[in-house]
């Protein structure tokens, strides 16, 4: 029989977390054969919530799912982790400065790094949906140096999925058939989503869409779709960021084959992103490791704009560097 994997979702109790539990425990994080133990990590004023989402999990009476817990200690929450979904954050508030914002989530993600260094399985993987995600990883590698900085990714594959199926509607055509489309950069408005390698059943996207669809439709409307979301639905995207994290560990885990998606890896100086800049990139899992797409060509259009949202990425780990959340070179 296939051994239980260990599994822990911090900010277990919130939006997310509720979205998030009950797929996992049905087999669509690792697969359907995957027995799971969890763990639900969560600060004092969401023990409760998390506590009550243990209790539904148990009335699903999921065969996968094997125990369930619920903590407010890092340190137990991680004890012999697989795979980690660090989903509880300090999103920024109305009026936060960003220091602010990215001090308060030092106190978070540091901490969390130093009890994953500490505890976690030697195969741990780790996916940051806590914004500002992809500075969040980086601030939780920069504090656990004994686990590959390969394993601490953010997520992407949330503005990924909202590309494909963009382009899917407006070219009339089952999902399935778009392939190569890539996010570059951070997660945030600043990043880009690229339609010049993808295809529509083979076919090049780009002899199918024009330049202003792209430009005053595509990119705006994937970049921004999360306060689309908020404007019609009154509240974040939750079930499709849940939808995302899945898709992100089961492919990590699983693995692509020779299609690519979307994830926030730490650059190897790839496409000119500084290295150890946690940076969205074409991606394909390859053995149980996420693998760059290389040698893609890119024009002065995708450039200017890879280098915007990597430009925002630069600045959000210097400001942390200052703040002393991650060392300084
Ligand atoms: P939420 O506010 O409903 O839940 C967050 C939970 O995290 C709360 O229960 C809170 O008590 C908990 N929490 C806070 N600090 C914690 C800590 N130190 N340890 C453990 N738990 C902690 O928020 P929601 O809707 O579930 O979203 C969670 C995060 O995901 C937000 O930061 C949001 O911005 C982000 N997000 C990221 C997306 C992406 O594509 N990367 C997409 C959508 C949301």
């Amino acid at each position: 029989p296939t051994p239980a994997r260990n599994v822990t979702v911090t900010g277990a109790g919130g939006q997310i977390g509720y979205a998030l539990l009950f797929r996992i425990a049905s087999g669509q994080l690792l697969g359907p054969d995957v027995p799971i133990t969890l763990r639900l990590l969560e600060i004092p004023q969401g023990l409760n919530a998390a506590e009550g989402a243990a209790l539904e999990l148990h009335d699903g009476a999921f065969p996968l799912l094997r125990s369930v817990e619920v903590t407010d200690d890092a340190t137990r929450a991680f004890e012999g982790v697989n795979v980690a979904l660090l989903v509880g954050s300090r999103p920024r508030g109305p009026g936060m400065e960003r220091a602010d914002l990215l001090e308060a989530n030092g106190r978070i993600f540091g901490p969390q790094g130093r009890a994953l260094n500490a505890g976690a399985a030697d195969d741990v993987r780790v996916l940051v949906v806590g914004n500002p995600a992809n500075t969040n990883a980086l601030i939780a590698a920069a504090h656990a140096p004994d686990v590959p900085r390969e394993r601490f990714t953010a997520m992407t594959r949330l503005d990924h999925n909202r590309g494909v199926a963009q382009l899917a509607a407006h070219l009339e055509t089952p999902v399935s058939s778009v392939a190569g489309l890539t996010i570059w950069g951070n997660h945030s408005a600043t990043q880009y989503p690229d339609v010049f390698h993808a295809t529509v059943d083979g076919r090049p996207v780009n002899d199918l869409v024009d330049e202003t669809w792209l430009t005053q439709t595509f990119i705006p409307r994937v970049a921004n779709r999360g306060s689309e979301i908020i404007r019609v639905r009154g509240g974040s995207s939750v079930a499709s960021a849940a939808n995302a994290a899945l898709d992100h560990v089961f492919d990590w885990v699983n693995g692509t084959g020779d299609a690519w998606t979307s994830a926030a890896v730490a650059s190897d100086g790839s496409y000119g992103v500084p290295d150890g800049l946690v940076c969205s990139f074409p991606v394909r899992s390859v053995d149980g490791h996420w693998r760059i797409v290389q040698g893609l060509e890119i024009d002065s259009f995708s450039r200017a704009r890879i280098d915007a949202s990597v430009a925002e990425l630069i600045d959000e780990r210097d400001a942390v560097r200052t703040l002393g959340l991650v060392p300084q070179p």
